[in-house]
């Protein structure tokens, strides 16, 4: 009997760039009578296989919320687990790179995260600046209202400087955005049961097509993204005009 086709394979119509904000950990956790923490480390690893798998069936941006300007409101424990997951995840990152031909961006605001996290930040940065190919933008400290801001002020600061000529086009804003040179995401998957963009690539999402599941963000497997772009490829995208 032939092998059962995998929906996806590099060549088919796969969007450019998918973005998921990661929901669900805690409850997938709670369910499983184990401490929230549990949920991020289990979040975590998916993180690692959906990346290799978008890679591998030729997605070129995959961009991910991991913890937003919000998410110090949680306790201390949490956030120092998931800034401990975040380091892990990134240390080895850095050894597998170059191996992996991935290039890796943190989109947020890197001076408020831990020293730390902010000398893995721009090692990464370092080593994706030699290569092309699949790049992973993980979202740390991060909020979509308070990037438009902050490209707000370098903008106005770039223009008292003389730095800034002409009026001011969303193509110019766009580049004073953490995303800038990035094509903005054709699909936003949101796992976990809500539907609701939380703050998340407000600027970039303009004409993504959203697809939101129940399923909780540790079980949101390659199965599930399947799913999901084939939902994508349905779509009758039109951006403001008629067919
Ligand atoms: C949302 O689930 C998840 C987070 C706020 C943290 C996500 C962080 C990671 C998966 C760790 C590291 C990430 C990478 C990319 C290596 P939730 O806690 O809000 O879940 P709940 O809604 O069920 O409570």
């Amino acid at each position: 009997m032939a092998a059962e086709k995998k929906i996806n394979q590099p060549g088919d119509n796969v969007p450019r760039h998918i973005a998921i904000i990661l929901d669900g950990n805690g409850r997938w956790a709670r369910r499983r009578g184990l401490p929230r923490t549990a949920g991020h480390a289990a979040g975590s690893e998916n993180f690692r296989k959906i990346a290799t798998y978008c890679k591998n069936i030729g997605v070129e941006y995959l961009t991910v919320y991991a913890f937003s300007t919000e998410n110090w409101k949680r306790p201390e424990d949490e956030v120092k687990t998931i800034m401990r997951l975040l380091r892990r995840y990134l240390n080895e990152a850095i050894d597998t790179m170059e191996r992996d031909k991935i290039r890796m961006k943190i989109f947020g605001d890197v001076a408020g995260l831990p020293q730390e996290l902010q000398e893995l930040v721009q090692k990464t940065d370092e080593i994706s600046k030699h290569y092309e190919g699949f790049q992973a933008n993980i979202c740390l400290n991060y909020g979509g209202r308070d990037e438009i801001v902050h490209a707000a002020r370098r903008y106005a600061e770039d223009y008292a400087a003389g730095k800034a000529q002409g009026r001011l086009s969303e193509e110019q804003f766009g580049g004073y955005l953490y995303s800038a040179g990035i094509p903005d995401p054709d699909l936003l998957i949101r796992p976990g049961g809500e539907q609701r963009i939380s703050n998340f690539l407000l600027w970039q999402c303009a004409y993504a097509e959203f697809y939101f599941s129940d399923v909780l963000w540790p079980d949101f497997g390659t199965d599930e993204l399947d799913k999901a772009i084939e939902a994508f490829r349905r779509r009758d995208r039109r951006y403001g005009n008629v067919k």
